[in-house]
């Protein structure tokens, strides 16, 4: 049964209370009044620690937020998505992507029986074939090793591989050089075979339905690109899946033991541990990839068995719906002081957004509250040069993750200090401010004289009182991005649960495929319908009279 709605709960309720005090606190004061606090409010979990004592809140506002957890069952709800209970009720579907990175000897249970045996096959399979690529035993048509691969795949199907083949870049085999095309923009499926050779590239056509029309139109592209200079016998040698839908693929003409099978439990979003990771498994290899599992096993294992109080997914979750609920705060920044984690906010994007984008309750009524925020970021330093100005001084609140890494992959000391010294003056800066008063003194301490300092002084106050936390990696390993990873999975989980959304279906992407799929046939040619708007049609229009 279903728990009443989120906001019916007595503790959002008290919450809401709280918070006509919470909201004028300085997060200043907080720290003077309790030396502690960072200690307090910091925690290690799975190899990574978290410092979420920049925030808002005093122990009054955190023993709410849990209660809020409890009376929303999140370890009920928790303890059924990893009894593999069909929790995405609108696809009547198991949610059991831990069961990818859980141990052999541990037995994970669908419908009564142990699903462990087929992802273990399958982890094998996927480690004999890139122990082959990878030693330069599987050789192309023409006798010549791989040197490299193209992932052919959209959305969950590209972003987490891309994204940790990036992040994990200084454990790269030397000879692989790993290409990712997602757009059905031809620019991108172009610009990669501009530089490969058919007889040492291997495609992986990667989706989970083996029917997304993106990742089709680029796989049917390769396949006659490479046609043009190899024989259909030479397929094999260069063309495999990892996909569920074994028809669609041999229809394809991809020879089904070419195929790294998953199954329908692993949403698109949470699947670069399974077949989809195949691209790392080449990259990194088949043990550093089992540190890869281990790492957010690790942090699985954390999520089910920490106290609420000390649980880092819980925490991250409550601080995220403080603001959200409470504050209004409608986007979230992730802002990874790592060069090679380029893509972890646009891989977080899909993770959060595509999960708790949702204004249903799993039981089908509104929300009647505010749920997963916008989520965006980039690199730092980077972004201090091109918005960190909005998140000083604009006028919307905006927490921000720092992420950083203790220890490089490089030696360039210099460049690590700068890097950790700015990623913890930011979150310093967020939180401490600069008033009027410090804002003009520093003018006049430059020889301004009082009216030019009246004037300058204004522009140069930083309201501060801007939430963060920071979550500190020894290193960027295999074990602690596996770590990482798993737990916004479980963050976003747990925001799910207090929201009472489905976090596993995405029917919010199906409206634009249904009319892009009319657009299209009008586009190749088909009468016109008229059946659009007069803002569509009028596109549709010009875009015909262009090719004229
Ligand atoms: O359109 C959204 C989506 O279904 C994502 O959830 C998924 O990751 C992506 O498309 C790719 O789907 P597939 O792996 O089936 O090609």
């Amino acid at each position: 049964m279903q728990p009443p709605a989120f906001t019916a709960a007595p503790a959002y309720q008290a919450l809401l209370s709280h918070y006509d005090q919470a909201q004028h606190w300085s997060m200043r004061d907080l720290f003077a009044q309790e030396p502690t606090r960072f200690s307090r409010y910091s925690l290690e979990a799975a190899g990574l620690f978290l410092d979420y004592s920049k925030n808002r809140f005093t122990q009054t506002t955190l023993d709410l937020l849990l209660q809020l957890a409890r009376e929303r069952e999140v370890e009920a709800q928790r303890d059924a998505m990893f009894s593999g209970a069909k929790i995405n009720l609108t696809e009547s579907r198991a949610v059991l992507h831990t069961a990818l990175r859980a141990p052999s000897s541990m037995r994970m249970l669908l419908d009564g029986e142990d699903i462990g045996g087929a992802v273990h096959a399958t982890l094998a399979q996927m480690q004999a074939f890139s122990d082959q690529v990878r030693s330069g035993a599987w050789l192309g048509a023409t006798g010549q090793a791989i040197t490299d691969v193209v992932n052919i795949g959209i959305g969950g199907s590209d972003l987490g591989p891309a994204m940790v083949c990036g992040a994990l870049r200084p454990y790269a085999h030397a000879r692989l050089q790993m290409h990712f095309v997602a757009n059905v923009d031809g620019h991108d499926l172009a610009a990669v075979l501009a530089r490969v050779k058919p007889a040492t590239t291997l495609f992986i056509i990667a989706s989970k339905s083996f029917t997304t029309p993106e990742t089709m139109l680029n796989a049917h592209a390769a396949r006659r690109w490479f046609l043009q200079t190899c024989s259909k016998a030479d397929l094999a040698r260069h063309f495999v899946a990892a996909s569920t839908n074994a028809t669609a693929v041999a229809d394809f003409g991809i020879d089904t033991a070419n195929m790294f099978p998953f199954w329908d439990w692993v949403g698109g979003r949470y699947s670069v541990w399974s077949a989809i990771g195949l691209p790392v498994m080449l990259a990194i290899g088949s043990e550093q990839f089992g540190y890869f599992l281990a790492g957010a096993h690790a942090m699985d294992r954390h999520f089910c068995s920490a106290p609420l109080d000390q649980n880092m997914p819980v925490l991250l979750a409550l601080m995220g719906i403080w603001y959200r609920n409470f504050f209004a705060s409608a986007s979230h920044v992730i802002a990874p002081y790592h060069q090679d984690m380029m893509r972890f906010p646009a891989y977080l994007q899909q993770l959060d957004m595509e999960s708790n984008g949702k204004s249903v309750t799993s039981d089908g009524r509104s929300t009647m509250s505010a749920t997963g925020p916008v989520i965006w970021g980039e690199v730092g330093t980077n972004a201090q040069h091109a918005y960190f100005q909005h998140l000083h001084q604009g006028s919307d609140l905006i927490p921000v993750d720092f992420i950083a890494a203790l220890r490089p992959s490089h030696t360039l000391t210099t460049h690590q200090n700068m890097l950790l010294a700015n990623c913890f003056a930011q979150s310093e800066a967020l939180m401490h401010g600069k008033n009027l008063a410090q804002a003009s003194a520093e003018c006049r301490a430059k020889g301004m004289d009082a009216a030019h300092s009246a004037a300058l002084a204004p522009h140069k106050v930083f309201a501060g009182n801007r939430p963060s936390n920071t979550l500190l990696l020894p290193a960027l390993t295999p074990a602690t991005l596996g770590a990482l990873i798993a737990l916004y999975e479980h963050k976003v989980f747990v925001q799910g649960a207090v929201w009472g959304i489905n976090s596993f279906d995405q029917w919010g992407v199906e409206l634009g495929k249904e009319l892009a799929h009319s657009i299209l046939t009008e586009l190749n040619g088909a009468p016109r319908t008229d059946k659009h708007d007069a803002s569509t049609n009028g596109l549709i229009a010009r875009a015909l009279a262009a090719r004229q």
